[in-house]
Order: structure tokens, then sequence, then C-alpha cells
């Protein structure tokens, strides 16, 4: 007998002695176990669309209303709010998605998206796309035509383009010339931390947008997320996103990845977020958020609390003396009943809604005052 069986053995029996050996359970046993958890929720028959603010617009249709719309004229959710995130891809002054997103450290657009679809269980994502201004409808061909949730980088650009996607220089006069303001600035950000052994020679260090700020540069990481339910109870949600301004390139942030940037669950609803993509995929945040309110925690709370996860999941360098983030990530989510929330760490943020009432603006919830808020000296 080998020493690592040996040992796995010898480990086994200790474990078992000790009362930790696994053990497997009957299926009665699982169906008790699963009656639980609390039952799932039920729709109140309510149409709603939620998502970031970027969902809404005073001087022209805004994204929450396009894919509520859809959604009142029997339109499938998913269907709907890729229509709404569609508009913000094609945009070229949101400059955190799409068409007009600001470039990687190469000057180069590279997206990244998911999306999934409650009722149908399923799941799409691109990361790193490059030339293709709709990576939400991008991450959805790959959910309805294929075996496989998350395609990459040269091969994602090969599948759009087989799939009828039209190829685009993604780069807007407007965001060449913040690249090149960038590029030309020998103390602006960018995301290494460390000076690695090589010769690759980078500049800066944490992202310090007020640096940014002050000099006019833009910066964005910046993105938009969109979920919605629909008066039967089914749920969707969608996140797109250019990712973080001068990113290294091949960076893929939290968007596509399905449990990180968006999530659905169709008995309970979804749930998604912007902002710093590094701090929410350590945390899974939209799974996170799904799964508290699956354990009958109110949409707010749920989203509440995933913010403070993602504070006692961060570095040191991250967060001020006092424990409070450099960083922001706003989070949203809607229930299958119809609850609708938005949350994030400092007071101020705003979530975009569109319900029966109309679309709309409404408060995030938050943990910290904005005078609270720390500035990097
Ligand atoms: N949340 C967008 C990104 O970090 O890429």
């Amino acid at each position: 007998m080998s020493t690592s069986r040996r040992d796995f053995l010898e480990r086994s029996a200790m474990l078992a002695a000790a009362g930790f050996a696994p053990r497997t359970i009957s299926f009665d046993e699982w169906e008790a176990e699963r009656a639980r958890v609390p039952a799932p929720l039920r729709s109140a028959g309510k149409n709603c669309v939620v998502g970031s603010a970027n969902g809404l617009h005073a001087d022209r249709p805004s994204g929450v209303k396009i894919a509520y719309d859809k959604i009142m004229k029997g339109e499938d959710t998913l269907d709907a709010i890729i229509a709404g995130v569609n508009t913000q891809e094609l945009d070229p002054e949101d400059n955190s998605v799409g068409y007009g997103g600001l470039p990687n450290a190469d000057g180069v657009v590279q997206l990244d998206a998911s999306c999934m679809h409650g009722p149908t269980k399923r799941a799409g994502a691109v990361g790193s796309l490059e030339g293709i201004d709709t990576p939400s409808k991008v991450a959805k061909a790959i959910m309805d035509y294929t075996d496989h949730i998350f395609l990459v980088g040269h091969d994602a650009k090969r599948f759009a383009l087989a799939m009828g996607f039209t190829e685009r220089d993604l780069l807007t006069p407007k965001s060449k010339a913040a690249f090149e303001k960038w590029k030309a600035d020998p103390k602006a950000y960018t995301p290494w931390v460390k000076q690695p052994p090589n010769r690759m020679r980078p500049r800066g260090g944490f992202d310090e947008q007020d640096y940014y700020e002050e000099r006019g540069i833009p910066w964005t990481h910046g993105t938009i997320n969109m979920n919605a339910v629909n008066a039967a109870g089914d749920v969707s949600s969608v996140t797109t996103t250019s990712g973080i301004s001068w990113k290294v390139p091949g960076r893929v942030g939290d968007s596509p990845v399905i449990g990180a940037g968006e999530y659905t669950d169709n008995t309970v609803g979804a749930a998604g977020s912007t902002g710093r993509g590094e701090s929410n995929i350590m945390v899974c945040g939209a799974f996170l958020a799904v799964e508290y309110m699956r354990q009958g925690v109110a949409p707010e709370q749920a989203l509440v609390n995933v913010m403070k996860r993602v504070i006692e999941h961060s570095e040191k360098r991250l967060l001020d003396d006092k424990g409070r983030p450099f960083f922001d990530l706003t989070f949203y989510a809607v229930t299958k009943d119809g609850r609708y929330a938005g949350a994030c760490a400092y007071e101020g943020a705003k979530y975009a809604v569109c319900d029966e009432k109309g679309p709309r603006l409404e408060t995030c919830a938050y943990l910290f005052k904005q005078a609270e808020r720390p500035r990097r000296g």
C-alpha cells in the first residue's frame, strides 16, 4: 500500500473515531432537511426592473423603462433586460460599458458580460471580448446555442463573429483621448501593487480615484446591472461592463462571473453589482445576496449583509484604519415577489427602478455617512 493511501486511511479512521466521518444521508433525510428551509417565494403578480443608476436617463429612454415596457408586452424577462442594457452598451457617452468604454493599459477595449435566465436555469458569460459592442448579447448567445457557460478572449470573438455579430472599433475619439491622457501621466494609476521582477515596469499603485478626479482624467469601474421579475414570478439578471479602466490586459472582473456580477434563482430572485469587481469576486456577492434572500432576509438587509462581508473580506490596503473601504461597490436585488433594493458602503448612491409607478431613482441603503468616507492623503 502506498504511503499516501495508508496516511489517508489512518486519517479517515482518526476522523471517524472523533465523530467527523463523512456521512451519507437518505433521500427522506434530505427531504426533511429541505423542509426546514423557508418555502420558496411566491409571485406577487408584479412586474419590476431594478439595476444600476445608469439604467435611468432624463434626456432619452431609460434602460429600465425599455425593459419594463417589454415585460408588460409579455416578452421574456431576460430578453427585456438585455434590451435595457443594450442602450447603454451602444451609448458612446457611457465610458464604463460597451462602445466608448475606457480601454485597458494597451488602449484596447475588452468587455465582460454575463446573464442568467431563471425559468430555464441557464446562464451565459463572456470575458475579455474585443471588437463587439454588445457583450450581453454574446453572453446570451453562448447560453442559447452552446452547452457551455463562459467563453473568453480571442475565441469568444470568433464565436460572436460566427454567430453574426459585427466587428467594430470600440474606441471613440473621447475614450481614445482619455487613454492618451492617462498614458502621458507618469504618476497615473495602474493596477500593479508590486513591482514584478521583469521589464514590464508598472507605474503607480492603488486605484486613486481622487487623483483622477483632481486631474480630470476619466476613470471607471462602472458597469450596468439589471434584474427583473414579471407577474408570473419569472426572474432574470444581466451585467455588462468595459471593466476597470487601464486594467492589465486580459483582466476579467466580476461582471461575467456567475454568482459575483449577477445571479438568479427563479425560486428566490436575482441580484447583481457594479463597482470594484475584485472585491465582489472575493465574496461571490450576487450569489450570497440571493442566498440571504432564500433564508428569508429582506432584500435591503441581504445586500447590506453582503457589503459587510465584502469589507470583512478585504485586504488591509483597501481599508482605512477604521475599516472603511477606499473603493466603491454597489449591489442591487429583486425578489420573486416583487420587492427590491440597492445597497453600498457610502451614503448617497442611487439605483434605478421601473414598476407600475414608472422609472425613477431610489436611494441605496448604506453603511457609512458620506462625511466618513476616507480620502487617500
Ligand atoms: N464591476 C466591474 C468590474 O470590476 O469590472
